[in-house]
């Protein structure tokens, strides 16, 4: 290698060998929170492997912005290529680009506002069934109405509770699948025929055949559909650039897998700090008992539920679902004053950014109130939970809306209550999740609470 170039240095405490893997298999979280203190980009070492960990605003938007066509999407999302090869998350390249020209559409701005009605119909009698159930298994509850959501609005579908739990649990044990690739990249390993391949194998089949249903209706009534499935089976008919009914297949898993954990863990986060706070409990019901109406559920509302928005914002501050996020240079850049050569894997976390002490302050509590326009706001770069540049989430209108209207509906019917428990911790799998957070549904009795007319 090259002298002359200015490496990132390593972060302390190397150990021969297996370098940082104990602190990191220990405690993930931790491990990468206290690497801030050794400067905004440091390298640390798995076993033999070298990996640059960048935390600072700056360099991430140089390499997410101007310098992007230098680096391809990295090991985590090779990884997920377990849900179909080259959708749109883990694409490269051209490809990359002609289908996200393909299918942003979908998600602008003026095109979320039109899902709303769809939303509000799809989670209103999975929140109403909360009614005389017990304790509810918060993370799973919201998993499937977000993937309903998700279904509903871009396929037209909306599967019954068993298909959605047969769903949810193949993205499960895929997204384990891949953060365990991920995390052990011995490649051998993969093809082997462990129980943990075959659970993988089977989850891949089951997401296949649900997604394969839902393009064969499709297929048999291409009349009857106006959503992204049927776009990309015109698109699959096009001469210029046709796509096979494998890459379909694929582009919807995607979607999938992209558009529903991710919500449903900001939600479900969101709704552990409520329980832990009265008085943002109280401001929440005084907003939405106020705006809720029984008229239709329209962009309008929604620009006045401005604290219940507040609240989702924080929410993606504190517990950013995509906790890590990866790339890997395609040849030797420089990133500000650092040279990174070809081939070099580099991880970044949301969650540690959106708790540094130098860029929020006093980043540890919950405080939705931060993101009122009069507050100082965090430096540019510093709020990146969708990520930014040309890779940035596609999604992150959809989920805004859908998690601000997700938890003022709950919250204009339900105040719901921690089950005794072990203290609940963060857990950093492929989104960052709770250890365990069982609640109860308790009926709210205050006059003038709505439901919301569809
Ligand atoms: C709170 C919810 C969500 C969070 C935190 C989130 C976060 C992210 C992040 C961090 C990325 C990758 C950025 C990168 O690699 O630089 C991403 C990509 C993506 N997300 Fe989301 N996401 C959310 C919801 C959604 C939803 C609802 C959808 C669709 C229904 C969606 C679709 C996508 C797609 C298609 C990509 C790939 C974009 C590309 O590479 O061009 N996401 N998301």
């Amino acid at each position: 290698m090259n002298a002359d170039l200015h490496l990132p240095p390593y972060a302390p405490r190397r150990v021969p060998l297996i370098g940082h893997a104990a602190p990191l298999v220990r405690d993930r979280l931790a491990f990468l929170q206290s690497l801030r203190e050794h400067g905004p980009i440091v390298r640390i070492a798995i076993g033999p492997k070298t990996v640059t960990v960048i935390n600072s605003p700056d360099y991430l938007q140089e390499m997410l912005t101007t310098k992007s066509r230098h680096f391809s999407k990295g090991l985590l999302f090779e990884k997920l290529k377990l849900f179909g090869k080259d959708a749109l998350p883990v694409a490269e390249g051209s490809q990359h680009l002609t289908r996200r020209r393909l299918m942003q559409p979908a998600f602008h701005h003026r095109q979320v506002n039109q899902y709303l009605q769809t939303m509000h119909s799809t989670v209103d009698p999975m929140i109403s069934a909360w009614q005389g159930m017990g304790p509810l298994d918060l993370k799973t509850e919201m998993q499937l109405m977000t993937q309903n959501v998700v279904m509903a609005v871009l396929f037209s579908t909306t599967p019954d509770r068993d298909t959605g739990h047969a769903i949810l649990n193949s993205v499960d044990t895929l997204f384990a699948a891949a953060l365990r690739r991920a995390l052990l990249p011995f490649p051998l390993l993969e093809r082997l025929p462990t129980p943990g391949n075959r659970r993988a194998l089977r989850a891949s089949r089951v997401m296949r055949t649900a997604v394969g249903e839902v393009i064969a209706g499709h297929l048999a009534n291409p009349d009857a559909y106006d959503d992204i499935v049927s776009l990309l089976l015109v698109a699959g008919q096009a001469d210029d650039a046709p796509l096979a009914e494998e890459d379909i297949l694929s582009e919807v898993t995607g979607l999938l897998a992209a558009g529903s954990e991710t919500t449903a863990v900001t939600l479900t986060w969101l709704f552990h700090e409520l329980a832990r706070n009265a008085d943002l409990e109280r401001q929440l019901h005084s907003e939405v008992d106020t705006v809720l109406t029984d008229e239709p559920l329209t962009a309008q509302t929604l620009s006045q539920l401005a604290f219940t928005r507040r609240l989702v914002n924080e929410s993606l501050r504190m517990y950013s679902p995509a906790w890590l996020v990866t790339r890997r240079t395609t040849e030797l850049v420089r990133l500000g004053d650092m040279d990174l050569p070809a081939g070099e894997d580099i991880v970044w976390s949301p969650y540690t950014l959106h708790r540094d002490p130098a860029l929020y302050s006093d980043p540890l509590h919950f405080d939705p109130d931060r993101w009122l326009p009069e507050r100082p706001q965090p430096p540019k770069g510093a709020f990146i939970p969708f990520g930014a540049g040309k890779r940035q989430c596609m999604g992150n209108e959809f989920a805004v809306a859908e998690a601000t209207l997700i938890t003022a509906l709950i919250a204009s019917r339900w105040r719901l209550r921690p089950v005794p428990g072990p203290a609940v911790r963060p857990v950093g799998a492929i989104t960052l999740h709770p250890s365990a957070l069982r609640m109860t549904a308790e009926a709210r009795t205050s006059v003038g609470h709505h439901q919301g007319a569809i």
